[in-house]
């Protein structure tokens, strides 16, 4: 029998799924930030992450850029910052004004020591070997140097798993369905610490608890929808279970007025 952790792990990492499907463009990813503008407390991730480069100088690369919500926002607050952001994806940083370049994070196209500061957020997860990707972020910043990193927690969103495995049991006939699949699993907030203090000496984690709350199922609906890229990863009709899972939210929010979700993220600022 296969393991299914095992063929998730896989599926998250697959090179081709994320640069052909997954981050081809920014519809999904978008959809996922979309959501915590319904989370209280609402972070500004992008000014959070600006205030820890408070006295870095110089040159920030953004590994894993993705649509450049960081580095346009850096580009705009610190514009005495010279910015760099890469992807492996050419499809989700089209889009973002330069420079930019298609880069993986195993193997930067950077000087040792030649940067003030690296951003890896959100991105680890998918990176199949974690730690020749630290040791690239360890390579390239310079002995002051920081690096902050970004993840979720085992424990984020655990609504929505729970919906999901309803909504698949309800679309297969058997009490609950398959897990879904999680992305951040392989990196997350309580793995991060260990995987990044292989190589940096102070690790300091933030972590960033909320609630998102919602009053109709568009927003929850549009984020799950937003794992298609892994549709054939779960064992059950993906677009089915979604339809399901909406049936399922519109029925809570009818009882309760509310549908509710947990999330616990959090940013890891580690110097060398
Ligand atoms: C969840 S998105 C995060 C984007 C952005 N950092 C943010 O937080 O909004 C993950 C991004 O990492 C990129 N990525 C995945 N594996 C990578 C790798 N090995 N090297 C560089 N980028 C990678 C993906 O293409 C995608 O744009």
């Amino acid at each position: 029998m296969t393991d299914p952790s095992a063929a998730h792990d896989a599926a998250v990492t697959d090179r081709t799924r994320l640069v052909g499907s997954a981050y081809n463009g920014d519809r999904d990813l978008a959809a996922r930030q979309s959501l915590y503008r319904w989370q209280t407390p609402r972070y500004d991730l992008p000014g959070l992450v600006a205030e820890r480069l408070g006295d870095v100088r110089g040159s920030v690369v953004d590994i894993g850029c993705g649509n450049g919500k960081f580095i346009q926002r850096l580009r705009q607050d610190r514009p005495d910052l010279s910015l760099l952001g890469l992807d492996i994806a050419p499809g989700i940083i089209a889009g973002v004004p330069g420079p930019v370049a298609v880069a993986d994070a195993t193997r930067l196209p950077l000087a040792t020591r030649s940067m003030d500061a690296a951003l890896a957020l959100h991105m680890l997860y998918h990176v199949s070997d974690i730690p020749q990707a630290v040791e690239e972020l360890a390579r390239v910043i310079t002995r002051g140097g920081v690096v902050i990193a970004s993840t979720n927690s085992d424990r984020d969103k655990a609504e929505l798993d729970d919906l999901w495995q309803r909504a698949a049991g309800d679309v297969l006939g058997t009490g609950r369905g398959p897990a879904r699949i999680s992305l951040s699993a392989r990196f997350s907030l309580e793995k991060a610490p260990a995987l990044l203090g292989e190589r940096f000496r102070r690790v300091e984690v933030i972590e960033l608890p909320g609630t998102i709350t919602v009053h109709e199922p568009g927003p929850v609906i549009a984020h799950m929808a937003s794992y298609r890229a892994w549709a054939d990863q779960h064992e059950v009709p993906f677009d089915a279970t979604i339809d399901r899972a909406r049936t399922l939210v519109a029925d809570h929010i009818a009882r309760d007025g509310t549908y509710r979700i947990t999330c616990l993220g959090g940013i890891l600022v580690c110097r060398p």
